[in-house]
């Protein structure tokens, strides 16, 4: 059985993570969405259990997609799964550097581990997480940008966000 590891920090979930989780549920027959800490993202909006309740109800129509959490290292956390494979979004050159450096240092640890990049689709190369954040917090609408689902409560939690 093949097995995507589609792991990062989903602070919160965007319409472009979920892209890149619902190809990767076409390419391979199971899926793991890991929530997992950014030790450079030091301000969350949501906490883990907030996260995953809002990935779980966008995942919700994808039967071979699983939701979990891990809070140490992505590659040790890939052991767990024999011949598991790492996709992640590729939005612009601006992501590569940063994503080729995540990749060496995950084959140091674990040299098994491969990575996938899924290029992001045209409609959401300028989405990220930061971008939901700062919108929230200025109460712009949020319609395209994250899974409807959700749109109210991130709309809530913005209101007593700090940033
Ligand atoms: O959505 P993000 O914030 O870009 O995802 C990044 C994430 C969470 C995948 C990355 O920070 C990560 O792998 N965190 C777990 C700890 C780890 O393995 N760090 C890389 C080696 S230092």
């Amino acid at each position: 059985m093949s097995l995507a590891i589609c792991p990062g920090s989903f602070d919160p979930i965007t319409l472009g993570h979920l892209d890149i989780i619902r190809r990767a549920s076409k390419i391979f027959d199971k899926v793991i969405v890991c929530i997992m800490y950014n030790a450079t993202k030091t301000k969350p909006m949501f906490t883990i259990d907030e996260r995953v309740e809002m990935v779980k109800k966008a995942v919700a129509d994808y039967p071979n997609v699983e939701v979990d959490t891990y809070d140490g290292l992505l590659a040790e956390y890939a052991k767990r799964f024999d011949g598991a494979v790492l996709v992640k979004g590729m939005r612009a050159t601006s992501d590569f550097e940063y994503e080729f450096q995540m990749n060496h240092i995950n084959k140091k640890i674990n040299p098994a581990l491969e990575t996938m990049f899924l290029a992001a689709s045209e409609k959401y190369t300028f989405l990220s997480s930061s971008v939901v954040r700062e919108m929230a917090s200025y109460g712009a609408d949020l319609t395209g940008f994250v899974p409807p689902e959700i749109m109210a409560e991130i709309n809530e939690k913005a209101k007593l966000w700090k940033k």
